[in-house]
């Protein structure tokens, strides 16, 4: 790990220029000041849970109070002890007292440019009547809901439904392959499975509920699945199994108590890649990860009454779990919802939902600033930004030129740049700017969110000095934070806990500059970001191991422009099979089949041997190197030996 994060230390760019908030925007900010927020952060430093617990006692409504704030036994946390909550009613029925009854809750727009807009009030009612369609099927509290779906508001109706009646969901991405999501559902153990007979991509139909029939091929958990009419596909439904969305609907009642939950009550799980082979089931619970997901918006997005807000990510991912969802609104907020790419029918399209729907907030990863900025400034240009006044990037570090882009092109110059630093364990973010008070520097997320204590830390734990590399850690329990790997408390422990005992260890590498700004370096163990999402090298490589013709293979990232980091799979071939390019393909589709096309390979190389130590380690730092082309290989048209390099590498990884 270590010489991981010394090497990416040499890379990150020295970047001076500083963009203080302008003074208009801090003026009317929640937070207006870096002297408010030094307060606030040494508040929370110095009495973490009466600091949390004002905030829950504000932003959120309770059915019953706690009566322990935090019950910390580390590496296991329990917040809001004793306390009964619920996530829908605080996402929907607090807001229809009011002003906000009739105010849109979600505003959303199909790919091939259908639109719907529900309000707070016809948001409440599909989801009280969609918990009575769970219900009806026979799903309780505790159970679990797989959902494999597009981007369409159905998504949004059935995870608030789940929270409703306290089912746990799990979010699979509609990308995944049907492989992947029977894992999922089998390590899940889900009773009922929601999905549509398709969704719109790219101006085709992405299949779903194939992939559904075939996953529950090797399920013995499911009972029941409820399919969304999309696309008008053609799909089979088998009876006593497969049951309409809307004709469930149609008889279900409005009217759906909202179950008094346990604050640490399972909201959902949501699987990531680790460094194994098989992804981990992240469990978030009620009322630390609402308190997190609520103020983190609040103050982070700068909500207010009259915003549009729109976050790109799907919902399949933690991004669009907190930060389209559930801290938005319980906020309150309007939050836009998009089906499609960014790109069909034409590359200005994310523009064009800016300008028609007067967004005011924009949240982005990286890969979609840098792959919409090589296109050209004429498609922006094309449409009236001027709405906006806050940007926000997630993801993986933005480089500096992506973020100049970014500030001029589409904020015009006028609108503070969020670079939020979090990760699917952590549930809401951790490391950012608050816009109106914290000057940024491009590239850099800056400083830790109030209540949140980040360190750099080397291989001992000791903190390094400024703009020495290190390791990312977070010291202190926090309120959102995953609270176990759903049925293995013991990769929980080992993954997050035991490189530095006591202390969260999130996997990335950083440095603190001397003014005490944090810089991400990527990940410093093997789990790749690419296109800002979490791939293991292993996952890949099981995938391809599973393949009759490999021997061995090894996966690596290599830097790439438009997605951050390119897959690279180094693979040895059985004997009696030759490399060619045929079999290139045949193994990324492989890939593509096993896991999803977000992993199909980049480069396939094939290769005599791995480069090994003579401990039979695969050198992974040298075939890094050559997969960056920074250890030149000569011709490697079909097949690459490594041996030589190997030998003059020996002692390095
Ligand atoms: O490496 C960090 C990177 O994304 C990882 C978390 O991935 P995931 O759980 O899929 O969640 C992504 C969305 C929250 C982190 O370990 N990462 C996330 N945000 C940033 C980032 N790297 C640099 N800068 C960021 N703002």
């Amino acid at each position: 790990m270590a010489g991981k994060a010394q090497e990416d230390i040499t890379s990150v760019l020295h970047e001076n220029r500083l963009f203080k908030p302008n003074s208009d925007f801090s003026k009317q900010a929640h937070i207006k000041s870096r002297t408010a927020y030094n307060q606030l952060y040494k508040k929370a430093e110095k009495d973490p849970e009466a600091f949390w617990a004002d905030l829950a006692k504000k932003e959120l409504t309770w059915f019953k109070p706690w009566t322990e704030v935090l019950d910390w036994k580390p590496p296991f946390a329990k917040w809001f002890v004793g306390g009964k909550i619920n996530v829908s009613s605080n996402c929907l029925d607090r807001h229809l007292e009011g002003p906000r009854k009739n105010k849109a809750a979600i505003i959303w727009e199909g790919e091939p440019g259908d639109t719907r807009t529900l309000t707070y009030q016809d948001l409440h009612r599909e989801v009280c009547q969609f918990a009575n369609v769970l219900k009806n099927k026979g799903v309780k509290k505790g159970d679990r809901v797989a959902l494999y779906m597009p981007m369409i508001p159905e998504l949004a109706i059935a995870m608030l439904a789940c929270a409703r009646i306290g089912a746990t969901h799990s979010i699979v991405f509609g990308g995944f392959s049907a492989a992947a999501l029977r894992d999922r559902i089998n390590d899940a153990g889900a009773k009922l499975v929601v999905t549509a007979d398709g969704g719109n991509r790219k101006g085709g139909v992405l299949t779903l509920k194939d992939k559904v029939d075939e996953a529950l091929k090797k399920t013995e958990s499911v009972e029941t699945m409820i399919v969304v009419k999309r696309t008008n596909s053609d799909v089979k439904m088998k009876k006593g199994r497969d049951y309409w969305w809307h004709e469930e609907m149609k008889g279900a009642s409005a009217v759906c108590k909202a179950a008094q939950l346990d604050s640490e009550h399972p909201l959902f799980i949501l699987y990531t890649s680790g460094t194994t082979g098989k992804p981990k089931g992240i469990v978030h619970t009620t009322g630390g990860y609402l308190l997190g997901a609520t103020v983190s918006s609040k103050w982070i997005f700068d909500l207010k009454e009259n915003d549009t807000y729109w976050c790109t990510a799907d919902i399949g991912w933690v991004t669009g779990h907190t930060y389209i969802i559930y801290g938005i609104l319980s906020n309150g907020a309007t939050t836009v919802m998009y089906e499609g790419v960014p790109t069909y029918p034409e590359p200005d399209r994310l523009w064009d939902i800016v300008e028609k729907y007067r967004v005011n907030i924009f949240y982005t990863a990286p890969t979609a600033i840098r792959a919409l900025s090589r296109l050209g400034n004429e498609w922006p240009k094309k449409h009236d930004l001027s709405s906006l006044r806050l940007l926000g990037s997630v993801g993986e570090p933005i480089n500096p030129e992506a973020w100049m882009w970014y500030h001029k092109v589409i904020g015009g110059g006028n609108c503070p740049i969020v670079d939020t630093w979090w990760q699917t364990e952590t549930g809401s973010i951790m490391i950012t700017p608050l816009p109106g008070a914290i000057a940024t520097k491009p590239g850099s997320a800056t400083l830790p969110f109030p209540g949140i204590e980040a360190e750099v830390v080397n291989k001992k734990g000791k903190k390094v000095p400024a703009d020495v590399g290190g390791y990312l850690i977070i010291k202190r329990p926090w309120p959102s934070m995953l609270r176990t790997v759903w049925k293995n408390p013991k990769r929980f422990k080992e993954t997050y806990w035991s490189d530095f005992p006591g202390v969260y260890f999130s996997g990335d590498g950083a440095r603190r500059d001397k003014d005490g700004y944090i810089w991400i370096m990527g990940r410093v163990d093997d789990v790749m970001n690419v296109s800002g999402h979490r791939l293991g090298t292993m996952e890949v490589e099981s995938a391809l191991v599973s393949h009759p013709t490999v021997a061995e293979s090894a996966v690596v990232g290599a830097p790439d422009e438009i997605k951050g980091t390119a897959i690279c799979a180094f693979v040895t071939l059985n004997t009696g099979h030759k490399p060619n390019e045929a079999l290139k393909k045949k193994l990324k589709a492989h890939v593509t089949q096993e896991i999803g096309a977000i992993a199909r390979p980049d480069q396939i190389r094939f290769t005599n041997h791995l480069p090994k130590t003579r401990s039979g380690k695969i050198m992974r730092r040298l075939l890094r190197d050559i997969a960056a082309g920074r250890e030149a290989m000569g011709d490697t048209s079909t097949l690459e030996d490594y041996t030589v390099l190997a030998k003059l590498r020996q002692d390095e990884d």
